[in-house]
Protein backbone atom coordinates (compact mmCIF):
# COMPACT_ATOMS: atom_id res chain seq x y z
CA UNK A 1 0.00 0.00 0.00
CA UNK A 2 2.37 2.11 1.54
CA UNK A 3 4.71 1.65 -2.29
CA UNK A 4 1.41 2.22 -4.49
CA UNK A 5 1.27 5.80 -2.43
CA UNK A 6 4.40 6.56 -3.60
CA UNK A 7 4.38 5.31 -7.21
CA UNK A 8 1.28 7.35 -7.17
CA UNK A 9 3.20 10.40 -6.03
CA UNK A 10 6.05 9.92 -8.25
CA UNK A 11 3.28 10.01 -11.58
CA UNK A 12 1.79 12.74 -10.23
CA UNK A 13 4.91 14.56 -9.89
CA UNK A 14 5.93 13.69 -13.22
CA UNK A 15 2.66 14.15 -14.58
CA UNK A 16 2.93 18.20 -13.03
CA UNK A 17 6.50 18.30 -14.75
CA UNK A 18 5.58 17.48 -18.07
CA UNK A 19 2.39 19.71 -17.72
CA UNK A 20 4.60 22.35 -16.19
CA UNK A 21 7.28 22.10 -19.54
CA UNK A 22 4.55 22.63 -22.00
CA UNK A 23 3.79 25.77 -20.50
CA UNK A 24 4.93 28.37 -23.22
CA UNK A 25 7.42 31.35 -22.45
CA UNK A 26 5.69 34.40 -22.08
CA UNK A 27 7.22 37.53 -23.48
CA UNK A 28 5.88 40.61 -22.42
CA UNK A 29 6.68 43.51 -24.79
CA UNK A 30 5.95 46.84 -23.88
CA UNK A 31 5.85 49.94 -25.74
CA UNK A 32 4.84 53.42 -25.38
CA UNK A 33 3.39 54.33 -28.77
CA UNK A 34 0.38 53.56 -31.19
CA UNK A 35 0.38 50.13 -32.74
CA UNK A 36 -0.10 52.25 -36.16
CA UNK A 37 4.09 52.74 -35.97
CA UNK A 38 7.20 51.91 -37.22
CA UNK A 39 7.77 50.23 -33.80
CA UNK A 40 4.09 49.56 -32.86
CA UNK A 41 4.09 47.68 -36.32
CA UNK A 42 7.13 45.40 -35.13
CA UNK A 43 5.85 44.81 -32.27
CA UNK A 44 2.88 42.97 -33.84
CA UNK A 45 4.99 41.63 -36.61
CA UNK A 46 7.61 40.25 -33.94
CA UNK A 47 4.30 38.50 -32.02
CA UNK A 48 2.87 37.39 -35.70
CA UNK A 49 5.85 35.18 -36.49
CA UNK A 50 6.62 34.05 -33.08
CA UNK A 51 2.77 32.30 -32.53
CA UNK A 52 3.33 30.84 -36.57
CA UNK A 53 6.71 29.62 -35.45
CA UNK A 54 7.13 29.00 -32.03
CA UNK A 55 3.33 27.70 -31.66
CA UNK A 56 3.30 26.06 -28.08
CA UNK A 57 6.51 26.89 -26.75
CA UNK A 58 7.16 31.05 -27.08
CA UNK A 59 3.91 33.28 -26.69
CA UNK A 60 4.03 37.28 -27.04
CA UNK A 61 2.05 39.57 -25.28
CA UNK A 62 2.66 43.57 -26.88
CA UNK A 63 1.22 46.16 -24.39
CA UNK A 64 1.42 49.22 -26.67
CA UNK A 65 0.40 53.10 -25.21
CA UNK A 66 2.33 52.46 -22.33
CA UNK A 67 -0.62 50.29 -20.98
CA UNK A 68 1.73 47.80 -19.00
CA UNK A 69 4.47 50.08 -18.14
CA UNK A 70 5.86 53.89 -19.22
CA UNK A 71 8.92 55.76 -20.00
CA UNK A 72 9.31 56.24 -15.74
CA UNK A 73 9.26 52.95 -15.19
CA UNK A 74 9.88 49.87 -17.99
CA UNK A 75 13.50 50.27 -17.45
CA UNK A 76 12.72 49.16 -14.46
CA UNK A 77 10.61 46.46 -14.86
CA UNK A 78 12.64 45.03 -17.51
CA UNK A 79 15.26 44.85 -15.34
CA UNK A 80 13.18 43.10 -12.76
CA UNK A 81 11.88 40.54 -15.48
CA UNK A 82 8.49 41.92 -14.73
CA UNK A 83 8.53 42.77 -18.57
CA UNK A 84 10.97 40.78 -20.77
CA UNK A 85 11.20 43.29 -24.06
CA UNK A 86 11.13 46.62 -24.91
CA UNK A 87 12.26 49.02 -27.42
CA UNK A 88 13.10 52.27 -26.02
CA UNK A 89 14.39 55.45 -27.75
CA UNK A 90 18.30 55.91 -27.17
CA UNK A 91 17.38 58.87 -25.01
CA UNK A 92 16.31 56.55 -22.10
CA UNK A 93 19.56 54.69 -21.86
CA UNK A 94 21.49 57.93 -20.66
CA UNK A 95 21.75 56.54 -17.10
CA UNK A 96 22.91 52.68 -18.39
CA UNK A 97 25.30 54.42 -20.97
CA UNK A 98 26.60 57.38 -22.42
CA UNK A 99 27.89 55.93 -25.72
CA UNK A 100 23.99 55.81 -27.19
CA UNK A 101 24.40 59.42 -26.97
CA UNK A 102 25.81 59.71 -30.21
CA UNK A 103 22.06 58.99 -31.71
CA UNK A 104 20.86 62.21 -29.72
CA UNK A 105 23.23 65.17 -31.20
CA UNK A 106 21.27 67.54 -33.09
CA UNK A 107 22.18 67.41 -37.02
CA UNK A 108 24.71 64.39 -36.73
CA UNK A 109 23.40 61.58 -39.17
CA UNK A 110 22.00 63.22 -43.13
CA UNK A 111 19.12 60.82 -42.40
CA UNK A 112 17.64 56.83 -41.55
CA UNK A 113 19.60 55.21 -44.30
CA UNK A 114 23.01 57.30 -42.58
CA UNK A 115 21.93 55.71 -39.22
CA UNK A 116 21.31 52.30 -40.41
CA UNK A 117 25.15 51.97 -42.44
CA UNK A 118 26.44 53.07 -39.21
CA UNK A 119 24.42 50.39 -36.86
CA UNK A 120 25.02 47.30 -38.92
CA UNK A 121 29.21 48.82 -38.55
CA UNK A 122 31.17 46.69 -35.76
CA UNK A 123 31.21 49.81 -34.12
CA UNK A 124 27.65 50.18 -34.04
CA UNK A 125 27.22 45.95 -33.61
CA UNK A 126 29.54 46.48 -30.82
CA UNK A 127 26.98 49.15 -28.81
CA UNK A 128 24.37 46.45 -28.60
CA UNK A 129 25.90 45.27 -25.19
CA UNK A 130 27.35 48.33 -24.01
CA UNK A 131 24.30 47.46 -21.36
CA UNK A 132 25.13 44.09 -20.49
CA UNK A 133 26.43 44.94 -17.05
CA UNK A 134 23.11 46.01 -15.87
CA UNK A 135 21.29 43.31 -17.16
CA UNK A 136 19.99 45.02 -20.65
CA UNK A 137 20.87 42.95 -23.75
CA UNK A 138 20.55 44.53 -26.89
CA UNK A 139 19.21 42.76 -29.69
CA UNK A 140 18.80 44.89 -32.85
CA UNK A 141 18.21 48.38 -34.00
CA UNK A 142 15.01 49.86 -34.64
CA UNK A 143 14.64 53.36 -36.44
CA UNK A 144 11.22 55.28 -36.87
CA UNK A 145 12.31 58.52 -37.98
CA UNK A 146 14.16 62.01 -38.36
CA UNK A 147 12.54 64.44 -35.88
CA UNK A 148 10.91 67.48 -37.01
CA UNK A 149 9.58 70.32 -34.72
CA UNK A 150 5.78 71.49 -33.85
CA UNK A 151 5.31 74.61 -32.22
CA UNK A 152 2.04 76.94 -30.88
CA UNK A 153 3.16 79.41 -33.43
CA UNK A 154 5.42 79.13 -36.85
CA UNK A 155 9.10 77.80 -35.85
CA UNK A 156 10.89 78.99 -39.25
CA UNK A 157 14.04 80.87 -37.51
CA UNK A 158 15.44 79.42 -34.32
CA UNK A 159 14.59 83.27 -32.43
CA UNK A 160 11.05 81.84 -33.14
CA UNK A 161 11.96 78.72 -30.40
CA UNK A 162 13.27 81.68 -28.14
CA UNK A 163 11.32 81.78 -24.14
CA UNK A 164 9.09 78.53 -26.27
CA UNK A 165 8.62 75.55 -23.62
CA UNK A 166 9.72 72.33 -25.40
CA UNK A 167 8.62 68.82 -24.57
CA UNK A 168 11.57 66.91 -24.26
CA UNK A 169 12.82 62.96 -24.10
CA UNK A 170 15.13 62.50 -20.60
CA UNK A 171 18.10 63.74 -22.69
CA UNK A 172 20.72 66.12 -21.09
CA UNK A 173 21.51 66.80 -25.13
CA UNK A 174 18.18 67.74 -26.14
CA UNK A 175 17.93 69.80 -22.84
CA UNK A 176 21.14 71.44 -24.30
CA UNK A 177 19.96 71.13 -28.10
CA UNK A 178 16.68 73.37 -27.01
CA UNK A 179 18.65 75.81 -24.92
CA UNK A 180 20.75 76.67 -27.64
CA UNK A 181 17.89 78.30 -29.48
CA UNK A 182 16.24 79.70 -26.63
CA UNK A 183 14.14 77.20 -25.90
CA UNK A 184 13.29 76.07 -22.25
CA UNK A 185 13.13 72.24 -22.50
CA UNK A 186 10.68 70.21 -20.14
CA UNK A 187 11.48 66.54 -19.72
CA UNK A 188 7.79 64.62 -19.89
CA UNK A 189 7.19 61.14 -20.03
CA UNK A 190 5.87 60.06 -24.28
CA UNK A 191 2.43 59.23 -22.75
CA UNK A 192 1.55 62.42 -21.14
CA UNK A 193 3.02 64.83 -23.76
CA UNK A 194 -0.53 65.27 -25.68
CA UNK A 195 -2.27 66.52 -22.74
CA UNK A 196 0.80 68.42 -21.48
CA UNK A 197 0.81 70.29 -24.99
CA UNK A 198 -3.45 70.52 -24.38
CA UNK A 199 -2.98 72.21 -20.82
CA UNK A 200 -0.44 74.91 -22.36
CA UNK A 201 2.25 73.84 -20.25
CA UNK A 202 4.50 73.12 -23.47
CA UNK A 203 3.95 75.00 -26.61
CA UNK A 204 6.58 73.08 -28.88
CA UNK A 205 7.88 69.23 -29.26
CA UNK A 206 9.93 67.26 -31.28
CA UNK A 207 8.92 64.05 -32.96
CA UNK A 208 9.45 62.40 -36.38
CA UNK A 209 5.80 62.36 -38.30
CA UNK A 210 4.61 59.14 -37.00
CA UNK A 211 4.20 60.30 -33.70
CA UNK A 212 2.85 63.60 -33.97
CA UNK A 213 0.57 62.32 -36.27
CA UNK A 214 -0.44 59.23 -33.98
CA UNK A 215 -0.11 61.21 -30.70
CA UNK A 216 -2.86 63.68 -32.06
CA UNK A 217 0.09 66.28 -30.78
CA UNK A 218 -0.60 68.36 -34.12
CA UNK A 219 -3.87 69.21 -32.80
CA UNK A 220 -2.72 71.27 -30.24
CA UNK A 221 0.55 71.92 -31.86
CA UNK A 222 -0.50 73.00 -35.39
CA UNK A 223 2.81 74.86 -36.59
CA UNK A 224 5.05 72.21 -37.93
CA UNK A 225 8.75 72.97 -39.26
CA UNK A 226 10.13 70.42 -41.58
CA UNK A 227 13.86 70.12 -40.22
CA UNK A 228 14.97 66.77 -39.85
CA UNK A 229 17.25 67.83 -37.47
CA UNK A 230 18.01 64.40 -35.19
CA UNK A 231 17.18 60.50 -35.23
CA UNK A 232 14.84 59.44 -33.56
CA UNK A 233 15.59 55.54 -33.02
CA UNK A 234 15.19 52.61 -30.58
CA UNK A 235 16.95 49.58 -29.39
CA UNK A 236 15.27 46.07 -28.81
CA UNK A 237 16.37 44.91 -25.66
CA UNK A 238 15.40 42.28 -23.48
CA UNK A 239 16.46 41.13 -19.65
CA UNK A 240 19.85 39.38 -19.81
CA UNK A 241 18.82 36.75 -17.36
CA UNK A 242 15.81 36.02 -18.99
CA UNK A 243 17.94 35.59 -22.16
CA UNK A 244 19.98 33.06 -21.71
CA UNK A 245 17.82 30.90 -19.70
CA UNK A 246 16.11 30.46 -22.73
CA UNK A 247 16.66 26.84 -24.24
CA UNK A 248 19.30 27.53 -27.54
CA UNK A 249 16.97 26.44 -29.84
CA UNK A 250 14.02 28.84 -29.13
CA UNK A 251 16.63 31.50 -28.83
CA UNK A 252 17.80 30.83 -32.55
CA UNK A 253 14.71 30.66 -33.67
CA UNK A 254 13.95 33.96 -31.80
CA UNK A 255 17.18 35.60 -33.41
CA UNK A 256 15.68 34.64 -36.95
CA UNK A 257 12.21 36.07 -36.39
CA UNK A 258 14.05 39.64 -35.07
CA UNK A 259 16.21 39.70 -37.68
CA UNK A 260 13.45 39.20 -40.55
CA UNK A 261 11.47 41.71 -38.11
CA UNK A 262 14.15 44.46 -38.02
CA UNK A 263 14.55 44.62 -41.73
CA UNK A 264 11.05 45.19 -42.30
CA UNK A 265 10.53 47.67 -39.35
CA UNK A 266 13.89 49.78 -41.14
CA UNK A 267 12.89 49.61 -44.49
CA UNK A 268 9.31 50.26 -43.80
CA UNK A 269 10.19 53.22 -41.50
CA UNK A 270 9.80 56.46 -44.12
CA UNK A 271 6.77 55.26 -45.70
CA UNK A 272 4.89 55.21 -42.65
CA UNK A 273 6.36 59.00 -41.99
CA UNK A 274 6.24 60.11 -45.19
CA UNK A 275 2.30 58.08 -45.19
CA UNK A 276 1.68 60.35 -42.12
CA UNK A 277 3.56 63.81 -43.07
CA UNK A 278 0.27 63.90 -45.77
CA UNK A 279 -2.35 62.80 -43.33
CA UNK A 280 -0.77 65.68 -41.47
CA UNK A 281 -0.65 68.20 -44.80
CA UNK A 282 -4.48 67.37 -45.11
CA UNK A 283 -5.57 67.84 -41.34
CA UNK A 284 -7.52 70.93 -40.15
CA UNK A 285 -5.54 73.78 -39.01
CA UNK A 286 -2.01 72.19 -39.66
CA UNK A 287 0.45 74.41 -41.75
CA UNK A 288 3.52 72.58 -42.61
CA UNK A 289 6.85 74.37 -43.71
CA UNK A 290 9.99 72.66 -45.80
CA UNK A 291 12.28 74.73 -44.49
CA UNK A 292 14.71 76.31 -47.55
CA UNK A 293 18.29 75.22 -46.84
CA UNK A 294 19.08 78.53 -45.68
CA UNK A 295 16.39 78.25 -43.04
CA UNK A 296 17.69 74.75 -42.05
CA UNK A 297 21.29 76.14 -41.73
CA UNK A 298 20.43 78.21 -39.22
CA UNK A 299 18.90 75.94 -36.97
CA UNK A 300 22.28 73.54 -37.82
CA UNK A 301 24.23 76.81 -37.18
CA UNK A 302 22.86 76.91 -33.41
CA UNK A 303 22.58 73.28 -32.64
CA UNK A 304 25.62 72.08 -33.78
CA UNK A 305 28.06 73.18 -31.09
CA UNK A 306 26.16 71.50 -28.49
CA UNK A 307 28.46 68.55 -29.58
CA UNK A 308 31.23 69.32 -28.28
CA UNK A 309 30.60 69.08 -24.15
CA UNK A 310 29.53 65.60 -25.01
CA UNK A 311 32.48 64.56 -27.73
CA UNK A 312 34.48 62.89 -24.70
CA UNK A 313 31.65 60.68 -22.74
CA UNK A 314 30.64 59.62 -26.26
CA UNK A 315 33.85 58.31 -27.47
CA UNK A 316 35.79 60.36 -30.08
CA UNK A 317 36.59 57.64 -31.71
CA UNK A 318 33.06 56.85 -32.21
CA UNK A 319 32.07 59.96 -33.40
CA UNK A 320 34.67 59.77 -36.32
CA UNK A 321 33.44 56.21 -37.37
CA UNK A 322 30.14 57.89 -37.51
CA UNK A 323 30.88 60.68 -39.16
CA UNK A 324 32.73 58.70 -42.06
CA UNK A 325 29.97 56.04 -42.37
CA UNK A 326 27.45 59.33 -42.79
CA UNK A 327 29.37 60.83 -45.90
CA UNK A 328 29.52 57.42 -47.51
C1 LIG B 1 9.41 59.86 -27.17
O1 LIG B 1 9.41 59.79 -25.93
O2 LIG B 1 9.19 60.89 -27.79
C2 LIG B 1 9.67 58.60 -27.97
O3 LIG B 1 10.72 57.92 -27.40
C3 LIG B 1 8.44 57.75 -28.01
C4 LIG B 1 8.70 56.50 -28.80
O4 LIG B 1 8.95 55.47 -28.18
O5 LIG B 1 8.66 56.59 -30.02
Amino acid sequence: MKFLHLALAIVGTLLATQVQAQEPVVIKFSHVVAPDTPKGQGALMFQKLVHERLAGKVKVEVYPNASLFGDNDEMQALRENKVQMLAPSFSKFDQYTKKLQIFDLPFFFDDLAAVERFQKREAGIQLLSSMSAHGIVGLAYWNNGMKQLSATQPLISPNHARGLKFRIQPSVILEDQFKAVGGLPVRIAFSKMYEAAKNGDVQGAENPWSNLYSSNLYKEQSYLSETNHGLLGYMLIVNRDFWITLPMSTKIELKGIIEEVTEKVNSQANQINERDKKRLLNADKVQLTELTASQRYQWQERMVPVWSKYRSEIGEQLIRTAQVVNQR
